[in-house]
């Protein structure tokens, strides 16, 4: 199975509400993926080129290069900080993405599907100058909402062309942008209105808010343009264009392609150059792609005409391209936005929760499974610092941490080792059919991307685990050893089986509780940072990657092992102070 993670824009440090819409869902899922036994192969990187970058290049006096890697250094941190997963995550500026991007541009190029027209362009008056898509501004044609850039209404979350808006005005000095005529490449995308929507036709298990979306999308195609007055990008494989200072391709076509550059990328430096094409020539090789909703467009619309352009197989058939017949993607999912007191998270309105210093504080487990239980999974969701507080209290550490370590201390005191079971009551074999039967409540939610359900299924084994403690009172069976022992062995292998389904959400502390179990080795793997050569020429720079097939967690009950040595547990969660609730930290206070 792929899992395509959407890739962050290198523009800033990344705040809570992103990861939470393309970050721990989709580690959360390839996790409990690779534990069910499939072969995941799990990449991104940082999102480096068109306006975005270049706009806050301006502002922070760098060129779009030093901006980029700077913050990619930044992302890479905080995302491995995190524990999420990648096989790699990469950059959008590499040689293996330049040539890839280019070799299916070529191929949809050679199929028909992209043309160059004459647009209409916005440059400065008063200059001259180009004026880059997201410098201009205006009232959105589609709602009416006052803010819309040239490239995009964060209102609507619709694609805009400049030329669109109602009132354009320049951001840099307020001027009315002139337009005049210039050159473009186009994606004909009403050449794929029928292979499009058969395809959408067959996606019934998609969730249906996104179906809809994507099916009225494609039956309202136009051609888009897929290059940009631009000098950051990369360039136009072809002859008059190629060495055009000021003509790229869109950032968005280029990043979409970096699913299938980073595939290529991963395998070129393993030992198998061909390995990417078992997640994507391979018919039966799944794809699921992850991403907060305002990207649901270019995954479910955009790139899939892109490989079917790139097959031979949009409305006006063709040829496949170098790559062969590619996969498209079997399920999008996404997710809504994580607010704070109502506005949408962003850098520039509201308080803004940085990753880097949320891991600082409170370190990524807790976010992990805030963001899994409380996330904005299926509607926009509000953070409070209040709501942070209680389920890490009083779900984490008073439930989870709590039977973990009564469990174990109580055998490590009284045993010093994983207790020898005898004549199981009723009760221990209702817990362990409980514990048992959660394998596949959890993992079905998981497979279903379900993960609110997922976790409070498995916390659901937990609270019984805990319920059972306080009936069969083990602490006061100090007469009868024997009883002692079989009710401590049963919750040691709850305590087991739960850290299993608990490990996807929250892979350190499972890591952590496999060891306080007399466990050694690694339990749950995690993403590693290593520098890595350029594979052409150019700088070498950082990737995520791990080496996760070491990893022992297996989706199953793993039965204890009698007489493992058991150490005094060291508590997995402290308690935060429930004031913070009240005043938030200080890098992010409440405002009253
Ligand atoms: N950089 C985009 C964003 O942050 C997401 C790109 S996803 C891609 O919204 F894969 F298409 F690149
Ligand atoms: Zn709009």
């Amino acid at each position: 199975m792929l899992t395509a993670v959407a890739w962050p824009y290198a523009n800033g440090p990344r705040h809570i509400g992103h990861v939470s819409g393309f970050g721990v869902p989709s580690d959360v899922f390839s996790r409990y993926r690779r534990m069910a036994g499939d072969r995941v192969l799990m990449v991104s990187g940082t999102d480096e080129h068109g306006t975005p970058i270049q706009v806050q290049a301006d502002a922070e006096r760098l060129s779009p290069r030093e901006l980029a890697d700077k913050y990619n250094k930044v992302i890479t941190t905080d995302l491995q900080g995190l524990g999420l997963s990648y096989d790699l995550f990469t950059r959008t500026t590499t040689s293996v993405h330049y040539e890839v991007v280019q070799d299916l541009f070529l191929a949809l190029y050679k199929n028909g599907y992209v043309t160059p027209r004459t647009a209409m362009g916005a440059i400065s008056p008063s200059t001259g100058r180009t004026l880059p898509d997201r410098y201009v501004e205006g009232t959105c044609p589609l709602c009416g909402y006052d803010g819309a850039r040239g490239d995009q209404c964060d209102n609507c979350g619709n694609q805009l062309d400049p030329a669109d808006l109602i009132n354009p005005r320049s951001k840099i000095n307020g001027e009315t942008p002139q337009f005049v005529e210039t050159e473009h490449f186009f994606l004909d995308l009403p050449a794929f209105a029928d292979s499009l929507g058969t395809w959408l036709s067959t996606r019934t298990d998609w969730r249906p808010n996104v179906l809809k979306f994507s099916t009225n999308l494609v039956n309202d195609l136009k051609p888009r343009a897929i290059t940009r007055d631009l000098d950051w990008g990369v360039p136009v494989p072809l002859d008059g264009w190629r060495d055009q200072p000021m003509k790229r391709l869109y950032v968005w076509f280029d990043a979409v392609i970096g699913y299938l550059s980073a595939s290529v990328e991963w395998a070129r430096r393993s030992p198998d150059r061909d390995a990417w094409k078992q997640w994507w020539t391979d018919p039966s090789a799944e794809g699921y792609y992850f991403m907060g909703k305002d990207n649901i467009v270019f995954h479910s619309v955009i790139w899939p005409a892109l490989l079917l352009g790139q097959n031979g197989a949009g409305d006006r058939g063709g040829e496949p391209g170098v790559f062969g017949t590619l996969n498209l993607p079997s399920e999008i999912v996404s997710s809504e936005y994580l607010t704070m007191s109502g506005s949408k998270f962003s850098t520039s309105r509201g308080t803004v929760i940085y990753v880097g210093d949320f891991l600082r504080e409170f370190g990524p487990d807790s976010l992990r499974y805030f963001i899994s239980v409380a996330g904005p999974e299926n509607q926009d969701t509000d953070f409070t610092w209040d709501e942070f507080v209680r389920r890490i209290n009083f779900e984490l550490a008073n439930e989870w941490g709590n039977l973990v370590n009564r469990s174990i201390s109580m055998a490590h005191k009284n045993v010093g080792a994983i207790p020898r079971p005898s004549a199981p009551t009723e009760a221990d074999h209702q817990l362990l059919a409980v514990s048992r039967a959660a394998f596949d409540t959890v993992g079905d939610a998981l497979g279903r991307s379900r993960f609110k359900q997922a976790v409070t299924e498995a916390m659901r084994v937990v609270s019984a685990a805990n319920r059972y403690l306080s009936d069969q009172e083990p602490w006061k069976r100090a007469d009868d050893p024997d009883r002692r022992d079989t009710i401590l062995h049963t919750a040691l292998q709850v305590v087991q089986d739960a850290n299993t389904l608990l490990t996807p959400f929250l892979p350190h502390a499972a890591q952590q509780v496999h060891e306080s179990m007399g466990g050694t080795g690694v339990w749950a793997a995690q993403p590693e940072i290593r520098e890595v050569d350029e594979l052409a020429e150019g700088p070498a720079y950082p990737v995520l990657t791990g080496d996760y097939d070491v990893e022992q967690a297996r989706w199953d009950s793993i039965p204890i092992e009698v007489g493992r040595p058991l150490a005094k547990p060291t508590p997995i969660f402290t308690k935060l102070d429930p004031e913070l609730g009240e005043t938030g930290p200080d890098w992010a206070p409440i405002r009253l």
